[in-house]
């Protein structure tokens, strides 16, 4: 281990303090000029405890300071990392104003004020209204924003903040202004301000009560066309908080704006959300059903955040999944109520288990609340959101939805206008349900993924069919506590023909149910059930009940019923999950042992059943039939080599490719005869159909190549809609055949002018195992779309090399190399961006000793650079398990 000892700034939950001054108001003024913009902050700032210094957080250049209307000077005041403190404030209420002067076309971090386009943006999550002015900037400061904005009237005709329109009008030289007010008071990462040349599409919305909701999205004016789906979404998300959540908006206005660069998805600022153009623009020419969903999701999302998070916010950072975990869960049941809930269901656990039980086995494990962080940037994580999610899933879970309803609506009356913590809203959910929460807040305080082993027994002398249920919570790198968890397993009894056996659980009662949910409490439990006379499976961990690593050893006979018959889309997806599993697993035996590959008769048997028989979901049977990706199976098998996963893995499918092509084919021909017409932008209802065509062209043009060239023939038939047309291409994409790149060129040729379709280009170079795609993807960077300053398209093109197997991992370190080299130069101008790459390195426990060690050689020379962000240095020195003091 090394153990180099490095000055940091690290931050302890345990250090919280309340704030020492609460502000009753802020005035900010902006001036935008040509290369500068001029902002004035006047604040209204009481002292909470006597003889505090004033303190404020910032970064950006001071002009001038006066403490009530007089002007300080340099005996007054002094900047020290990045802290501006006052010297003998006054004990009573004072007006601080601030003048700092900001440069947005230089700004290339996308946090802050910052340039992109014609226009100017504001981020400020997590702690980007520090680059602005100089403030308290933290999120228990809440206070009453007014603004004000000036600026040319050519240059910038659309001026935006928070709130309401207050005033606007004229000024000299064609400048004009606008007034802004947000009644409600908020923090400052909350604040959000926009100036540009934009186009506005409208609408509105009826609240429950009866009033009457401006919707303004803003877009550039060549992608206005593209605004209806994400409207009519937001129309929704409204009108399911209601009907769900009785939570009515609180603003007459709600705007969206659109930016092409951005270093998230998108930002739910009060009353003004700025997205991520990926998640507002789409038409069927350009966005593929899984682009809808997506956008559905995300606009819910942010508008949910409303009362999760703006309404009742977060009292610190180690707080964020009280409002980042909440709100995902929200955004879920929303997109679950819309369509394909059991299908969706499946989504989040394949992100949960590929994603955050690899980050639980990763060096930057941490609990769903952290101890403590060096950036706050690097911990909007899985765990902290998709964890988080079903944390928050567990309390409906254990109270149903009535109980969880009444307990959110106890935590927003009681914390509204506040900020709270994770241990509130926990309170209030046990005290509206009157149940006693203390095992289970380890949700929060333990990293790791709890691990449940179960086997059961039926004496047939009692007939008593007997589960014995062992759990342990891993040791993690984040060293947390391992007591035993408070885990609901939701089970059910399946008789030989899949049906529901009644579960009689006292001795003493003929009551009987046909599902239960399993309270898991202690290391070791034994749950008894009466009457049982013939041998019975368990369906267990329904629905995916809890975030465990669940094990039963199931015979293939047991694991074929379930996977035909049990009525739970989860369970029976998890049964083909273990099919696949164990089969790669014989496969990986094989080729390290250097003898032939087994054959999986039994796997083939339950695909042909299901391609004839369906599942009744065809969005689920198309899940069904897809191969466990690596990404899931990496800790299970850890330490290995990452190649020969991916050959024994790309064997298997090879095998069900050549030995079902008749099948596929068969079952293809039919449903390219069946599938309608795509008549609207996107039918969840035929969905299902696309998705499990675009699986049956994979596997085609696996076994052979001539499928490639079939695809070629009828490609502009074929390609109506986005979801067929990248469905095709990503059937072709890891063939060597020169069809391929004819292809792929004409697409990008054909959508030259749309950034985000280009963008699914891109993924598609770096995602390619044909031969040579190093090279294509090298080539990319220089490809005039191409930019490493726009987050959208590093994502697409890095960020798919980083999950390309292959070519990630090439024994020669090439594809480090490349990803280190990328990291490098990005670290420079976007640390957040940096970052996140970055995280792709912390499999390195995972890998192999090779494969370790060329990781180790490329984190090395990121780490080299003395200039290397906080972000950065942080992810890196975890992997590198370097000690920081
Ligand atoms: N508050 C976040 C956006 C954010 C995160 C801004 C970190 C700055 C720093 C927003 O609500 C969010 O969580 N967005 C997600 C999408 C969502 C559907 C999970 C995102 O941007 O990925
Ligand atoms: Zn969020």
């Amino acid at each position: 281990m090394n153990s180099i000892f490095i000055m940091s700034d690290i931050q302890y939950r345990k250090n919280y303090c309340p704030p020492a001054f609460s502000v009753e108001k802020i005035d900010l003024l902006f001036d935008i000029r040509e290369e500068k913009v001029v902002v004035t902050a006047t604040s209204v700032i009481v002292p909470q405890t006597p003889n505090a210094t004033c303190v404020l957080d910032g970064t950006a250049h001071v002009v001038g300071i006066a403490l009530n209307g007089d002007l300080l000077t340099y005996d007054d005041f002094f900047i020290e990392n990045n802290q501006l403190h006052i010297k003998n404030t006054p004990n009573q209420t004072f007006t601080l104003c601030i003048q700092t002067e900001v440069f947005p076309h230089k700004n290339k971090t996308l946090s802050g004020l910052y340039a992109s386009g014609s226009g100017l943006f504001t981020q400020c999550e997590a702690e980007g209204f520090r680059n602005i002015t100089y403030f308290f900037d933290r999120p228990d400061v809440l206070t009453r924003y007014f603004v004000r904005i000036e600026a040319d009237q050519k240059t910038y005709p659309v001026l935006l903040s928070n709130g309401n329109l207050k005033d606007s009008g004229s000024l000299k030289d064609g400048r004009h202004f606008v007034e802004w007010e947000d009644p409600f008071a908020k923090p400052s990462y909350l604040f959000a301000l926009v100036a540009g040349d934009l186009a506005r599409s409208e609408d509105s919305f009826i609240t429950m009560s009866g009033r009457k909701v401006a919707i303004h999205f803003y877009t550039n004016a060549e992608d206005q066309h593209k605004t209806a789906f994400a409207i009519e979404s937001l129309k929704n998300a409204m009108r399911w908080d209601e009907e769900r959540f009785g939570l009515e908006y609180d603003l007459d206005l709600y705007m969206v704006v659109a930016v092409s660069d951005f270093n998230m998805g998108a930002m739910e600022n009060k009353g003004l959300n700025i997205f991520n153009t990926k998640y507002v623009l789409a038409d069927e020419h350009s966005a593929t059903d899984t682009d809808f969903e997506n956008i559905e999701n995300v606009i819910g999302h942010e508008y949910f955040h409303n009362y999760t998070g703006n309404r009742v916010t977060c009292r610190d950072w180690f707080q964020l999944s009280l409002k980042e975990g909440l709100t995902v869960f929200r955004d879920q049941e929303f997109s679950g109520d819309r369509a394909s809930r059991a299908v969706r269901r499946i989504g989040q656990v394949k992100l949960l288990r590929s994603a955050q039980f690899a980050e639980d086995a990763s060096p930057t494990a941490h609990p769903v609340r952290p101890d403590s962080y060096e950036e706050i940037n690097n911990f909007y994580t899985v765990t902290v959101y998709d964890k988080g999610a079903e944390v928050v899933r567990l309390y409906q879970t254990m109270f149903g939805e009535a109980g969880f309803k009444a307990g959110l609506r106890l935590y927003l009356s009681r914390f509204d206008g506040q900020a709270a913590t994770c241990d509130d809203f926990m309170n209030a959910m046990a005290e509206a349900n009157h149940a006693d929460l203390t095992q289970f807040s380890r949700w929060y305080s333990q990293a790791g993924t709890p691990v449940v082993n179960v086997s059961g027994s039926l004496n047939t002398l009692t007939n008593t069919y007997t589960l014995t249920i062992q759990q342990f919570v891993p040791e993690t790198a984040a060293k947390t506590m391992r007591m035993p968890m408070l885990i609901p397993i939701k089970f059910r009894l399946l008789d030989h023909h899949g049906n529901s056996v009644p579960l009689r659980q006292d001795a003493k009662s003929d009551e009987s149910v046909l599902e239960t949910v399993l309270m898991l409490t202690k290391n070791e439990q034994h749950f008894v059930f009466y009457d049982i006379h013939t041998p019975v499976i368990p369906s267990l961990l329904r629905g995916f009940s809890a975030p465990v690593r669940l094990n039963f050893a199931y015979s293939d006979k047991e694991l074929n019923i379930i996977m035909r018959h049990d009525d739970d889309a989860f369970t029976r997806w998890e049964a083909a999950q273990t099919l696949y599993r164990q089969a790669i697993v014989a496969n990986l035996e094989a080729l390290k042992a250097g003898s032939v590959l087994p054959n999986h008769a039994a796997l083939l048997s339950n695909i042909r059943y299901i391609l004839q028989n369906g599942t009744g979901d065809d969005a689920l049977t198309a899940l069904m039939l897809q191969v466990t990706e690596e990404t899931a199976l990496f800790n299970e098998l850890a330490p290995i080599d990452p190649l020969l996963l991916f050959t024994a893995r790309e064997s298997l499918i090879d095998y069900i490719a050549q030995h079902c092509q008749r099948d596929f084919q068969a079952a293809c021909e039919k449903l390219l005869a069946d599938l309608p017409p795509q008549t609207q932008p996107y039918q969840p209802e035929t969905a299902g159909l696309r998705a499990l065509l675009n699986v049956y062209l994979s596997y085609l043009c696996q076994a052979d190549d001539r499928a490639v060239e079939w695809i070629a023939r009828h490609y502009k038939d074929w390609a109506s809609d986005m979801t067929r047309e990248l469905g095709m291409l990503r059937a072709i994409n890891h063939s060597n055949n020169m069809l391929r790149l004819v292809l792929l060129n004409r697409f990008a040729d054909c959508y030259a002018n749309d950034a985000l379709v280009l963008d699914k280009y891109f993924a598609l170079l770096a995602s390619s195992h044909a031969e040579g795609s190093l090279k294509t993807v090298q080539t990319a960077l220089t490809h005039p779309a191409f930019s490493m300053e726009n987050p959208n398209k590093v994502y697409s093109l890095i960020g798919a090399f980083t999950r390309n197997t292959p070519l990630f991992h090439a024994s020669n370190g090439s594809g480090y190399h490349f990803v280190g080299d990328a990291i490098r130069k990005i670290d420079r101008y976007n640390p957040q961006l940096a970052s996140r790459l970055t995280k792709s390195f912390s499999q390195l426990p995972l890998v192999d000793k090779n494969h370790q060690q060329l990781m180790r050689y490329e984190l090395n020379l990121i780490a080299q650079n003395p200039h290397l962000s906080k972000d950065t240095k942080e992810i890196v020195h975890k992997i590198l398990d370097i000690e920081t003091a």
